[in-house]
């Protein structure tokens, strides 16, 4: 699986810690963060990710700034992407099963770097459960983007 990840300056370590991490797993991981710790703004760090996982360069994506909000609601603004804000693996597992969420999302100043591998261990290996009713919800939201 191909696995992009982006940041923006406050996030540098935690990029470095779960780009490693994925690495030795065997993930071919995509780097399109910043690694300087100069200001760099989420919604650009967050939408270059999000064109990624449009264009199929990258199978899903992780998103990191500071709380991991601003970047999760710059990631959401593009037609297409389901990104998931959590500080935990559980959600990390159920938006995969039930949203088929392509993007995750936590903050730097949020979660440890232990916290960290586990929320994207547990995004990566989950499937979409393709059950019908979630699928339903996922065509409402498609629905949603059609209307704006
Ligand atoms: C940057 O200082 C900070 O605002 C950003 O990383 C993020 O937390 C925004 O949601």
């Amino acid at each position: 699986m191909k696995v992009g990840i982006s940041n923006d300056h406050s996030a540098v370590d935690l990029k470095n810690s779960v780009l490693k991490h994925l690495e030795e797993k065997g993930y071919e991981v995509v780097n399109y963060g910043t690694d300087s710790t100069e200001s760099y703004d989420y919604p650009i760090a967050g939408s270059t990710l999000a064109k990624a996982v449009l264009n199929k360069e990258v199978d899903l994506g992780i998103a990191i700034c500071g709380t991991g909000v601003g970047i999760s609601i710059a990631c959401n603004k593009h037609k297409g992407i389901r990104a998931c804000c959590c500080s935990e693996a559980t959600s990390a597992r159920l938006t995969r099963e039930h949203n088929d969420a392509n993007i995750i999302c936590f903050g730097a100043r949020v979660v440890s770097t232990e916290l960290a591998n586990d929320i994207v261990d547990a995004f990566l290996t989950t499937p979409f459960s393709n059950g019908e009713r979630h699928k339903k919800r996922i065509a409402q939201i498609h629905q949603i983007e059609e209307e704006q």
